[in-house]
């Protein structure tokens, strides 16, 4: 007679055979079993034996979840866990003693099966629907894995009103993601982000609209049937499918539906039958385009904050940086991106902004929650040029006649094929500093070999004080009508400690002091009134030792405000290379005739000597720099070496400074001065050092 039986129906009929075969290691869970982490892959088996309950390990890590997963498929499929936010170490253990327990291998706690009433648990049990059961003497369930759910429902599963999915960090972090889908008591079905880790949730990107004005219409709980199907059922007993058309039999595949980490709920299914080889496939999924519905006003969209997202063919987030800007986590691409360079609010940058930025296009893409101004009616032209002289604009979207600017973080970014006639211009700095040549490089390292010994060190910081000095008391002779007595005064000489002592006369007449010394007035027999003024290195033995061992270390800051380097506020070595800038600001101070610092100027560019004196260099007006001392007009040739010798000294990166023996042999015309890149600040942290109190 069987043989007569349609092929459906002997299938059912064999069905609830199946079981019987694996039942062997099936059984109800008793009052205290446990589970540890120490015997591999123990596990509390359903009596069909397609879920289990028990350690799941983490991938490439001895990290444990206390979890429910499809047993019969070889990935495990996680449908259910405990402790996402709070992984076991190996030698945790699994408790069942009326409540079910995760243990730490010290006894601690880690979580526990919780709103378990009053009532005797006498057994607990991993039923064959994936819902794992705390059941009371007279099997009344006490506590369901069903009504606590985390990322995943599955066939037979109800999500009630106040019920919710939380999505995980990554496809392999079960830690709280950015998702949730929750059932409203409005009736209505949704799926919003959230703010981690609060979980505030922000503006829905999916509203079933099951949400009637005659509330007996309403939805009241989510259903996912036991033939396969989802639907959201009103109170009056009608469905709304979430599910859409047919769907192969259940008895031919397994389903889940999973609210994925990029926020889509899915439905998944798998074939039961299968080589070994199988994945899961979509059925459906809501939203039909995360990129676009994702739109609302905080949080950062789709993906991270100042990227943008492009919809996959399988309707998912794919996300993507803006040209010159990378990810904030390069193994997380919803991590969101980061520009690759400075923006541009620094007062102290030398340059136009036409000359620091320019502009990438983009077309189809916006970020349309980062405006904060809308310019209308505007040209493309004007669009840019507004852009770039607005140090908060990091890019301007232009479409028809307006022109938006955004500021960072670019949020809920996305390209669209139909966003067609508006373009995104994206702000970006232009090619860096000029690069440093190499022949200069090889210079620097013959001379810091020839630095090596300390007395020659200490020498020749000796002599280019004293020739700084020489510089100073000679403009002033030219102005007190002194004779200057020829070319050769301006070579570097050296002088004994003798008769540096008998030019200050014993170090009796006390200046100032520095870092390292104090400064001693004194008269040379140079020519004419020659005063000088000698820096005596008290700490000379030490401070030097100091540079050797680690004119690095970190030390409190020592020097005179407008003349010391960024080093000093930045978290940087100290060298001696602060040193040759406080020189270079000296010797700009020297050759311009005024401080570095001047309130009182006409014209707010003048305001900062070092700013105005590379800007002046860079437009090849020098001759601003000097334009009341007609000796130095007619000897421009001689500025511009000054000059350009300044501008190194006083480069924002130390390295790129010479050494003070480079600066003399510079000074005195004896090495070409090469031509100085921009003395810009390279980091946020801007050069401070000018700003007056
Ligand atoms: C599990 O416990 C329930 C209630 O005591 C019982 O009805 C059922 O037969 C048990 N199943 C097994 C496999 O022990
Ligand atoms: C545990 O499971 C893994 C993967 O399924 C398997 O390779 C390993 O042999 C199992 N170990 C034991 C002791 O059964
Ligand atoms: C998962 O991600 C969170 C947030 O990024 C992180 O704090 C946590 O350490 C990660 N967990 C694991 C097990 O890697
Ligand atoms: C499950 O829901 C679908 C769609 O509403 C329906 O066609 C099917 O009959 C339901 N199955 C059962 C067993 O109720
Ligand atoms: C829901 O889907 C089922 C199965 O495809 C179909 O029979 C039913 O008519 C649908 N109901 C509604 C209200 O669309
Ligand atoms: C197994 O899967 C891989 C990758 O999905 C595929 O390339 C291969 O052909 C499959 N093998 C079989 C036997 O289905």
């Amino acid at each position: 007679m069987a043989s007569d039986l349609p092929p459906l129906f002997s299938f059912l009929m064999f069905l609830p055979l199946l079981p019987f075969s694996v039942a062997q290691t099936y059984s109800n869970v008793s009052l205290n079993s446990f589970l540890s982490t120490l015997d591999d892959n123990s596990s509390w088996l359903s009596p069909s034996g397609e879920f289990a309950i028990g350690f799941h390990r983490l991938e490439n890590q001895d990290l444990f979840l206390l979890a429910i997963w499809f047993d019969k498929i070889p990935q495990k499929t996680v449908v259910w866990y405990a402790n996402g936010d709070n992984p076991a170490p190996r030698g945790s253990k699994i408790e069942f003693n009326g409540r079910l327990l995760l243990k730490d291998p010290q006894g601690n706690e880690i979580w526990k099966a919780s709103s378990i009433g009053n009532d005797q648990a006498s057994y607990a049990a991993m039923l064959d629907t994936g819902n794992f059961v705390i059941a009371s003497r007279d099997s009344g369930y006490l506590w369901e894995s069903f009504n606590n759910p985390t990322d995943t429902i599955l066939p037979t599963q109800i999500l009630e009103v106040g019920g919710m999915l939380s999505s995980r960090q990554k496809e392999t972090n079960y830690s709280k993601g950015r998702f949730q889908l929750r059932m409203l008591p409005d009736g209505n079905l949704v799926l919003n982000p959230i703010a981690l880790p609060t979980e505030f949730a922000y503006d829905a990107y999916y509203i079933s609209n099951t949400l009637e004005a005659d509330k007996m219409d309403s939805g009241y709980r989510v259903v996912f049937n036991e033939s396969g199907y989802l639907y959201i059922l009103r109170r009056n007993g009608n469905i709304f499918n979430l599910t859409s058309g047919n769907i192969v039999p259940i008895r031919d595949f397994y389903y889940r539906a999973t609210l994925d980490f990029d926020g889509v709920f899915t439905q998944y299914s798998y074939p039961r039958t299968t080589n070994g080889n199988e994945s899961w496939s979509i059925v459906w999924s809501i939203p039909d385009d995360i990129c676009v519905n994702i739109g609302g006003g905080l949080g950062s969209g789709a993906c991270g904050f100042n990227s943008f997202c492009v919809l996959s063919p399988e309707q998912r987030p794919t996300c993507q940086c803006p040209p010159d800007y990378s990810l904030l986590d390069p193994n997380n691409k919803f991590s969101g991106c980061k520009p690759n360079f400075m923006q541009g609010c620094d007062e102290d940058e030398p340059g136009s902004p036409e000359d620091l930025f320019e502009f990438q296009v983009l077309e189809g893409t916006n970020w349309p929650t980062s405006d904060y101004e809308r310019l209308e009616p505007y040209t493309e032209e004007d669009c840019k040029k507004s852009c770039l002289h607005d140090c908060y604009c990091a890019v301007a979207v232009f479409g028809g006649r307006i022109c938006w600017k955004k500021k960072l973080p670019l949020s809920n970014g996305k390209w669209s094929i139909t966003d067609t006639g508006t373009m995104s211009l994206i702000k970006i700095r232009k090619a860096n500093r000029p690069p440093v040549s190499n022949t200069k490089k090889k210079d620097q390292g013959t001379l810091s070999v020839l630095l090596g010994s300390s007395v020659f060190f200490n020498f020749l910081l000796l002599a280019a004080i004293s020739l700084v000095i020489f510089f100073t008391y000679k403009r002033k002779m030219i102005r007190r009508d002194c004779k200057v007595t020829g070319a050769s005064e301006i070579n570097l000489c050296p002088f004994t400690y003798k008769e540096l002592e008998e030019a200050t006369d014993g170090f009796k007449e006390e200046l100032g002091r520095g870092s390292f010394g104090i400064v001693y007035k004194g008269v040379m027999e140079m020519g004419s009134c020659n005063f000088v003024a000698v820096k005596k290195l008290d700490r000379v033995q030490e401070s030097e030792k100091e540079f050797k061992t680690e004119s690095r270390t970190r030390t409190a800051i020592r020097g005179t405000k407008g003349y010391v380097a960024a080093e000093w506020f930045r978290n940087m070595a100290i060298t001696t290379k602060v040193d040759v800038y406080s020189f270079g600001v000296v010797l700009l101070e020297i050759i311009c005739c005024r401080k570095s610092v001047a309130l009182k100027t006409d014209g707010e560019e003048r305001a900062i000597l070092t700013d105005w004196a590379y800007d002046c260099y860079g437009e090849g007006k020098l001759d601003a720099l000097v334009e009341n001392d007609p000796d130095a007009m007619s000897d421009m040739g001689r500025v511009e070496r000054l000059v350009k010798v300044a501008i190194w000294c006083i480069q924002e990166e130390p390295s790129l400074r010479p050494t003070m023996k480079k600066v003399t042999l510079m000074l005195e015309g004896i090495v070409e001065v090469p031509m100085p890149p921009c003395p810009c600040p390279f980091s946020y942290v801007s050069s401070i050092i000018n700003v007056p109190e």
